[in-house]
């Protein structure tokens, strides 16, 4: 197949816990992944285990928080690949939790930027290049966290919070030119970063209190997300898809 023909996801966190089980997802479903990731030796694993070899999937080291690195990064995707089809913002995560009265100003900043700077850069980068196709699908991801708030989480809440809504206003500045922007929230999952915080016997008693009695394994957000980067959903824009055994119903 010619470069040109194949259909491209750009997948930021892509090494990651949710990010591997999602470029693994697109990729089964045809798309050539390009994950971009500030960990390479873990995003060249995620490829190595699909055996996906060079023109089947890409890792970029970046760090999506840097303009400058976000930029050259797409260029370098339209440069050997020619389209982006499918954009994933998965790059982000809680980073510090602390009573507000304790939460040092960098500490907050780097979770705003980890999360909703990264995901407003890249969908910047993107954007020129889903204009002249006249197509593209994004994902940007929020959390049940960002609808209910956490105490703790302030940080993390608010900038998943303001996905949901920078997400609505890209859906409806972008719809004109045939490019679909749309929200996956997950609820707990069990991803390492995650279950890193808990003991196995509080892990298990977290997931019971979700009215499906366990987390969500990171395949199932992935389904979501290929759901949402597929034909399937093309008439869905500006939504918020809520995959969390029911944890949050809003
Ligand atoms: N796991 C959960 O329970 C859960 C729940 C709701 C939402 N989420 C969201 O899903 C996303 C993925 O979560 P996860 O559990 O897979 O986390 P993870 O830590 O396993 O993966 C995050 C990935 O993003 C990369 N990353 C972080 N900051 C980066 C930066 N500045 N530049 C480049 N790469 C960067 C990390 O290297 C890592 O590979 C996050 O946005 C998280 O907030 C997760």
């Amino acid at each position: 197949m010619e470069t040109s023909e194949k259909k491209i996801a750009v997948v930021s966190g892509g090494a990651g816990g949710i990010g591997a089980a999602v470029v693994s997802r697109l990729a089964q479903g045809g798309f050539v992944p390009v994950i971009l990731d500030r960990d390479e030796s873990l995003g060249r694993e995620v490829l190595a285990r699909l055996g996906l070899q060079e023109g089947q999937g890409a890792f970029l080291l970046v760090d999506v928080t840097k303009k400058p690195q976000v930029h050259g990064a797409f260029e370098r995707v339209r440069a050997e690949f020619r389209r982006i089809d499918v954009l994933v913002n998965l790059a982000g995560g809680t980073l510090h939790a602390k009573l507000i009265q304790d939460f040092p100003l960098k500490e907050w900043r780097e979770v705003i930027d980890a999360n909703l700077k990264s995901t407003f850069l890249c969908c910047q980068a993107v954007f020129p290049i889903m204009k002249t196709q006249r197509s593209g699908s994004i994902i940007n991801t929020a959390s049940n966290y960002g609808v209910t708030g956490s105490a703790t989480r302030t940080a993390y809440s608010a900038a998943k919070a303001g996905i949901i809504a920078f997400t609505k206003s890209i859906a409806a500045e972008l719809a004109p030119y045939g490019v679909r922007a749309n929200v996956i929230a997950p609820g707990r999952t069990a991803t390492q970063r995650v279950m890193g915080q808990y003991d196995a016997e509080t892990w298990a008693a977290k997931g019971r209190e979700i009215p499906m009695g366990r987390a969500a394994e990171p395949a199932e957000i992935a389904e979501g997300v290929a759901f949402l980067a597929g034909d399937d959903s093309g008439y869905m824009t500006g939504q918020t898809l809520h995959v969390n055994g029911g944890m949050v119903m809003p």
